[in-house]
């Protein structure tokens, strides 16, 4: 009897001890701050050739997207309960196609020096076998005007929408269908490469992919999740990506382009810290929605594999030692709390909150994590390139002024420290200059600088306080480097 106490005894303290042993192996830690004393009035520390900027999307502001998009075809489709896809249709928006000009009078205001936008795919190629030369003229005035007010532009080839025409075919979960992408921004880089320097070839593809293939979050031809298929698209995507890459080296100013991808760092950290299942959770989205693309631009291999949910793509980029990539785009806004719930991947469940308890939440189901932009910083620096910092910002209302600038400012504070730690950040664009078309939650959501008024005849654009102060920063920071310079 004794003996069997005494077995069953050690059997635990085993058990017990091996439950927390695999804690420690997969745990990531937290970072936490005390900002209470960090002074967020210093100039931000950066080069004198840093870039400031500010980022949108064709679909998110340009409006008249009457021209066959696949977001067009999800502002019209209805789920099993027969809700809308989409809380409104971006019509005509904040109208940029035909008020450009003013805001680049607001770019040079806020005196950044660059903007990065995205053309649209639908718009320039309407059909398969169609340029449509007025789309492409005006994304040339677009450039010329930007150019002229000494603002340098950055090109994003596909931002979440492409032509109904390419979705018909399967999009990029067909590997065949690559070819239509590529021949698209060759017709882009041959018509604006004499005059724009910097391309990415796609915007978070795993955002997009994840909405695609699991939570019907953008558009879903098939009405049922897959992780499979998710992977698959991604491995397609990187193909593409690298193709894209050697067609635009290969054209005429090739040489001088510099062509990257952008990749959303959201870190997937575990509700409870000391409970196994949420590690384990975290663990494998972290695996799959960060690590498995960081590794493919580090080490050449994409690893998409995680047995609970039935993915298994493995792909290895054919030359390792030549990484198709000059530099990587980082978009950040917050980490995720992942609990052990979320391994239904019931689509309800996905809407579950992922903030902690005592974060304070933003407009979308993510907390405000102000130290996480340094924390993704320093993880997909292992891609040995220089950081763009392409995308960074807050889903706020108008109400809750005081907290943009706040994160605003822990923003630059994140940044300058990463610097000053000899991590190769070279640019930073806040997202967004307006508020926009925030996909499926159309116009509900605000991340813009500038508050834009849709129900007036024409758009119009009011500068918030988060926009006069990233004005100040960025003079600040380009004084502290002139007076370094003295
Ligand atoms: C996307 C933007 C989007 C922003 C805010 C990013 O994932 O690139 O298009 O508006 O997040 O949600």
């Amino acid at each position: 009897m004794k003996k069997i106490l005494k077995f069953t005894i050690y059997i635990l303290v085993f058990l017990v001890l091996a439950y927390f042993v695999a804690i420690f192996a997969i745990n990531r830690p937290i970072e936490k701050w005390d900002w209470q004393n960090i002074d967020l009035d210093q100039p931000a520390q950066v080069s004198k050739d840093f870039i400031w900027g500010v980022a949108s999307a064709s679909y998110q502001v340009e409006g008249h997207h009457d021209t066959g998009d696949n977001w067009g075809w999800w502002e019209t489709q209805v789920d099993k309960n027969g809700k809308p896809r989409v809380l409104g249709k971006a019509g005509t928006g904040n109208d940029e196609w035909n008020l450009y000009k003013e805001d680049i009078k607001n770019m040079k205001f806020l005196g950044v020096d660059s903007y990065r936008f995205s053309v649209s795919w639908s718009k320039i190629m309407p059909k398969e076998t169609q340029f449509n030369e007025e789309a492409l003229a005006h994304y040339d005035q677009l450039i010329d005007s930007l150019l002229d007010a000494k603002i340098i532009p950055m090109i994003t080839l596909h931002h979440f929408t492409h032509p109904m025409w390419f979705e018909k075919k399967g999009a990029f979960d067909k590997e065949e269908n690559i070819k239509y992408f590529v021949e698209f921004a060759k017709k882009v880089f041959e018509r604006y490469g004499d005059r724009v320097k910097f391309f990415a070839t796609f915007n978070e593809p795993m955002v997009y992919g994840y909405g695609r293939h699991i939570t019907d979050t953008h558009p879903n031809p098939y009405g049922d999740s897959n992780f499979q298929r998710l992977g698959v698209m991604l491995k397609n995507t990187l193909i593409a990506h690298d193709q894209v890459y050697e067609k635009i080296k290969s054209l005429p100013n090739g040489a001088n382009s510099e062509v990257g991808i952008v990749k959303s760092m959201m870190q997937m950290d575990p509700y409870c810290k000391y409970d196994l299942g949420d590690q384990i959770v975290a663990h494998y989205a972290q695996k799959l929605f960060a690590d498995a693309y960081v590794n493919y631009f580090s080490k050449g291999v994409f690893n998409f594999q995680a047995f609970p949910v039935g993915a298994d793509v493995l792909y290895k980029n054919p030359t390792p030692n030549n990484i198709k990539l000059d530099f990587i785009g980082l978009n950040y806004y917050s980490h995720n709390a992942f609990n052990l719930e979320y391994l239904n991947f019931d689509l309800d469940k996905a809407t579950l909150p992922l903030y902690y308890p005592g974060e304070i939440p933003t407009d979308l189901d993510y907390g405000y994590y102000p130290e996480g932009l340094y924390r993704a910083i320093k993880d997909i620096s292992q891609i040995k390139k220089p950081i763009y910092i392409t995308e960074n910002g807050i889903g706020l209302g108008e109400d809750k002024e005081e907290l943009r600038k706040e994160h605003l400012k822990t923003a630059i504070y994140d940044l300058s420290k990463a610097i000053k730690e000899g991590y190769p950040v070279k640019a930073y664009y806040y997202w967004s200059l307006n508020d926009n078309f925030e996909w499926d939650s159309g116009y509900s959501k605000s991340f813009g600088l500038f508050k834009v008024a849709r129900d007036t005849q024409t758009p119009t654009r009011t500068p918030k306080q988060s926009a006069l102060l990233y004005k100040e920063i960025i003079a600040k920071a380009k004084q502290a480097v002139t007076e370094t310079k003295k």
